[in-house]
């Protein structure tokens, strides 16, 4: 049942990460949207300029490369500039302090690496790496992008950046990994996630089905908030985490 009131909530969701400890985040593009990255739904969107039929899935890329090329040449312009928010720093602090032993993310920006996050499950992949669709030869994005668009590998044929797109899978072991974390996980942070997306939606319920606390930070309510999550911090991201932090550095860690 879901925390709404009564005791302090960041004390009692402190209170929970300091005492448990054994934590995971899942997170999702809300905790990017600080650092100048707009999340996917919303009027502010990416899928409100871009139809996901025609950019995001496996099948559009490969009957018209170039075109979803544009888009994601634009979002890896975006990504590079990027730097972390205090969100993200605070998962890293977190971790450091012995409280959170990953990071699920869905998101594809490398932030939480950048703010010093060491364990980081890449859900959904890492477009600083293009991988051939046809012979398979990987390199490093940033030295690709800029040739041209689309970027092509040594063999002639279409580089795609190393990210899922709707109708291919997860990362074998990365959703191993992932749900390894939330198997044993005593406390799960989910954070700027809608959780409409499958599989990672499916990993809060998995960590509650094995005796997690659900700890949610997000300014909206998700389809998680009624039934799976314990606390809501209702809130953006940083301001969230950042008062969170606070309470668990002063006295409840
Ligand atoms: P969504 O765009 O679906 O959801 C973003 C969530 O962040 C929403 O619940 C917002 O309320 C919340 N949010 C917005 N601003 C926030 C802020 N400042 N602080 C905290 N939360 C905030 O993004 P995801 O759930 O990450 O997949 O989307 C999942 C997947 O759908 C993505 O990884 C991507 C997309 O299609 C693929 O491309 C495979």
């Amino acid at each position: 049942m879901r925390a709404r009131g009564g005791k302090d909530l960041y004390r009692q969701a402190a209170e929970v990460l300091a005492s448990r400890r054994n934590a995971v985040a899942l997170t999702g593009a809300g905790i990017s949207v600080e650092s100048g990255i707009p999340a996917f739904r919303g009027s502010q969107g990416m899928w409100e300029r871009f139809d996901p039929a025609e950019y995001a899935t496996i099948g559009a890329f490969l009957e018209n490369p170039a075109k979803v090329w544009e888009m994601l040449s634009e979002m890896l312009d975006l990504l590079v500039r990027a730097s972390p928010n205090p969100a993200h720093r605070g998962l890293a602090e977190m971790e450091r302090m012995g409280i959170l032993r990953s990071v699920i993310t869905q998101n594809v920006d490398g932030l939480h690496q950048s703010a010093g996050s060491r364990k980081v499950i890449e859900y959904h992949g890492n477009p600083l790496e293009l991988v051939c669709i046809h012979c398979w030869k990987r390199y490093p994005s940033l030295e690709k992008i800029g040739e041209r668009i689309p970027p092509r590998c040594a063999c002639g044929k279409i580089l795609k950046p190393d990210i899922v797109f709707f109708g291919e899978p997860i990362p074998w072991i990365a959703q191993e990994d992932s749900e390894t974390e939330a198997r044993e996980c005593s406390v799960l942070l989910v954070v700027g996630t809608s959780a409409q997306v499958m599989p990672a939606s499916g990993i809060p319920r998995i960590a509650k089905e094995h005796g997690a606390f659900i700890i949610e930070i997000n300014p909206e309510e998700t389809s998680l908030t009624e039934k799976i999550t314990d606390i809501h911090l209702q809130g953006r991201a940083s301001l969230a985490m950042e008062r969170l932090m606070e309470t668990l550095r002063n006295g409840a860690a």
